[in-house]
């Protein structure tokens, strides 16, 4: 059997997506400065229609910011799709401006990128979508490195809405931090970045049913989750020019170093080096993020328990630098 025959011939999105998708994009409240004046019309969503809110050129009062944060649900705020790149340039401003402190910045970027995510995983062209990601990955390698203290800020902000996109921008995330620990020059870090951003691409062929499922899944269920990495490799092979690495941190995240793991079980340096991270990061994510069928453990359980139960399955130098990395946020 090849492996495209196992894709559901209709694969469902894995979000619901407001009507007008193709023409706005959502944007959260929190990455507009209160009293600077914006680049780009900003709209509302009432009764299924987007209605101007903000012109551009006009700005937004703290006061008035104040009330409307109270309604950002994560679902009321919109840029036109055309008037990305200008979101983002504001963004980028923002980055290298002298005003705001580090956990501002963490908080605008991370605030930014979450709403650009939903866009990206729901664009039917992943080489596309791929490119848009890696000035996402390079504004977090730069603020790393400009501010290392935000990391830790980046991650705390995370976890108030849509899953897949928070989980994916904190596998980014470690794995950045990982990849910078073990070594990694920038243009590594930034395929790294991005290969764990998509990771789990595939869960796009996944039924929604199972992946929005309260409480366990059941034996067919769990099989047909468990071929997300062949399904990402399929959307990955349709679209030239990907690199073997961001390929590889996609379809290998689920092997085991000790060579129990899935789909091929790989062993040890088999796998790649971007699975062996992200399969670090993929874990603790999962760990320490609040998901419908499970509590949260603190950081020092899960790594604990990644440490002692989990012995084996992760490269131990990689597991060795990855405790370095919370250890920075930590303190942080
Ligand atoms: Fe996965
Ligand atoms: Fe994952």
């Amino acid at each position: 059997m090849f492996i495209a025959d196992l894709v559901p011939s209709n694969p469902l999105p894995w979000q619901n997506f407001p009507m007008d998708s193709t023409t706005y994009f959502r944007i959260r409240l929190s990455t507009i400065r209160p009293d600077k004046v914006t680049s780009f019309d900003i709209y509302i969503l009432v009764d299924g229609k987007h209605i101007l809110y903000l012109r551009a050129g006009d700005k937004l009062a703290s006061g008035k910011i104040k009330t409307l944060h109270g309604r950002d649900t994560g679902d009321s705020f919109f840029v036109r799709i055309e008037d990305k790149q200008t979101y983002r340039d504001w963004v980028k401003e923002e980055m290298n401006s002298d005003l705001l402190n580090p956990f501002d910045k963490a908080k605008i970027l991370r605030e930014s990128s979450v709403a650009l995510m939903e866009d990206l995983f729901e664009n039917p062209d992943v080489n596309k979508a791929l490119d848009e990601s890696r000035p996402i990955i390079t504004d977090f390698i730069d603020l790393m490195e400009n501010a290392p203290e935000a990391m830790g800020f980046m991650i705390s902000l995370s976890g108030h809405d849509f899953y897949t996109y928070n989980h994916s921008l904190d596998v980014s995330i470690y794995s950045l931090g990982l990849g910078k620990a073990l070594g990694y020059d920038a243009k590594t870090l930034e395929e790294l970045g991005v290969g764990a951003l998509f990771h789990d691409i595939g869960k796009r062929s996944v039924s929604l049913d199972i992946l929005c499922k309260k409480g366990g899944l059941t034996d067919a269920e769990w099989e047909q989750m468990k071929m997300h990495p062949q399904y990402g490799l399929v959307i990955m092979n349709n679209h030239p020019n990907i690199s073997d690495a961001i390929k590889a941190a996609c379809f290998e995240h689920h092997e085991s170093w000790a060579g129990n793991g899935y789909p091929q079980q790989l062993v040890a340096e088999e796998i790649h080096p971007f699975a062996r991270i992200v399969a670090i990061t993929d874990t603790y994510d999962a760990m320490t993020t609040q998901r419908s069928y499970n509590v949260p453990m603190t950081p020092m359980d899960a790594v604990a328990m990644m440490k002692e139960k989990l012995a084996g399955r992760y490269d131990p130098d990689m597991l060795k630098a990855m405790y370095s990395v919370l250890f920075k946020i930590k303190v942080a």
